[in-house]
């Protein structure tokens, strides 16, 4: 009785062509992973304190609701996906993150972590690194069930990935504390040597995952952010010690991945050199049409800079006229800036390449 059989293989194969046709001429998967910057609401689903999900954040997103984003309205991943011609990513704890919305990629970032799994103790419960690797590859899995393992091999190696870390193992471990046990161990230098080394490890990690063409970035101007203007700044200037971080950071990033290119024989990874991308605004806000780049709309204390955004701070009432949302948090429009940077930028801010190059590239 082959019948039954063959009907079974025959409808199975229409299935699967199904999927796979639906994935041609589709815009390119996306993968996010990282800390608040590019967190789009895998927090909201976590028992921590590093969450965004009560208002103003979300005042300027499509639905004027919180989503987890740590924005006014777009973060960067959404900004990424909108050039990329696709929807945002969803969140990887989301439920609704089934089906074809499966084949759109994914967000595993969550906010509050760092390259180090110290960094960030005090969220509790939030996704590590390790673990946000961990996920995806449960995700493959997922995916390998619904269009098959070559399929999601080919939407893998295919997909355009974002990762973002480093700030907080600043602001959340070597300076969170005046004696943390870090700045005990390790000089700024030396601190931003391991730590490079560490994200150089978790790097090599995603490329052997199936990750071909990896955004990385690190931190911005760790010192401008308004936080740092009103707990560690004199007269309004950029904190030194913090700014002297990222002026290490960066330039060692750059140079971890031109080697991590060169040892893989392709330009698998793109850094962005997330301080030159903000130092432009930040120090000439008014060319950019912002009113100010010291005082976030969104906080209390001196440039709104102490504690959190909650729904008792000072808000602004045009958030466009802000570059800090937050006091950590760049505003949406300064997100637009700094995306545009990341696909037309020249090779000051983009190593070896911009965005618009890899997709022309890629799209051969
Ligand atoms: C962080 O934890 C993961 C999982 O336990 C481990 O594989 C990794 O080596 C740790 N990283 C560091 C820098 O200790
Ligand atoms: C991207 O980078 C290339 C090479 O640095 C540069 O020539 C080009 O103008 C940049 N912008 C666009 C949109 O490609």
């Amino acid at each position: 009785m082959p019948s039954p059989f063959f009907a079974t293989i025959f409808l199975l194969v229409l299935f699967i062509g199904t999927f796979v046709s639906c994935t041609e001429g589709a815009p390119r998967a996306f993968f996010v992973f990282g800390d608040s910057l590019v967190d789009n609401g895998n927090n909201n689903y976590l028992l921590t304190s590093a969450r965004a999900d009560s208002p103003p954040y979300g005042i300027d997103y499509p639905t004027h609701r919180p989503t987890g984003r740590f924005s006014n309205g777009f973060n960067i991943p959404d900004l990424i996906s909108q050039e990329l011609g696709a929807e945002a990513t969803l969140p990887y704890l989301d439920p609704e993150l089934t089906g074809d919305k499966l084949l759109v990629g994914a967000n595993f970032a969550s906010a509050g972590i760092g390259i180090l799994n110290d960094t960030g103790i005090q969220f509790a419960n939030i996704i590590r690194i390790s673990t946000q690797l961990q996920n995806f590859e449960q995700y493959q899995a997922r995916v390998s069930a619904l269009i098959g393992e070559e399929q999601t091999e080919r939407l893998v190696n295919g997909a355009l990935v974002l990762i973002t870390l480093g700030g907080n193992d600043y602001v959340n471990n070597y300076f969170f504390t005046p004696v943390s046990a870090r700045r005990l161990q390790y000089n700024l230098q030396d601190f931003s040597v391991y730590i490079i080394s560490e994200y150089r490890k978790i790097l090599m990690r995603l490329y052997d995952l199936g990750a071909r063409r990896v955004l990385v970035t690190g931190s911005g101007p760790l010192g401008c952010v308004p936080s740092s203007l009103a707990s560690r700044s004199v007269n309004g200037e950029c904190a030194e010690e913090p700014q002297r971080a990222s002026a290490i950071f960066n330039p060692l990033l750059v140079q971890m991945i031109q080697g991590l290119n060169q040892e893989l024989g392709s330009d698998i990874f793109v850094a962005a050199n997330a301080v030159e991308m903000q130092t432009n605004f930040i120090t000439n806000p008014q060319a950019f049409g912002f009113v100010t780049s010291k005082i976030a709309c969104c906080g209390q204390g001196p440039y709104n800079g102490i504690g959190i955004c909650t729904a008792s701070s000072n808000l602004c009432p045009n958030r466009d006229l802000y570059a800090f949302w937050d006091p950590f948090h760049p505003s949406e429009r300064a997100n637009k800036i700094i995306v545009q940077t990341l696909f037309t930028g020249s090779d000051k801010y983009m190593t070896p390449m911009n965005l618009s190059t890899i997709m022309a590239i890629d799209s051969l």
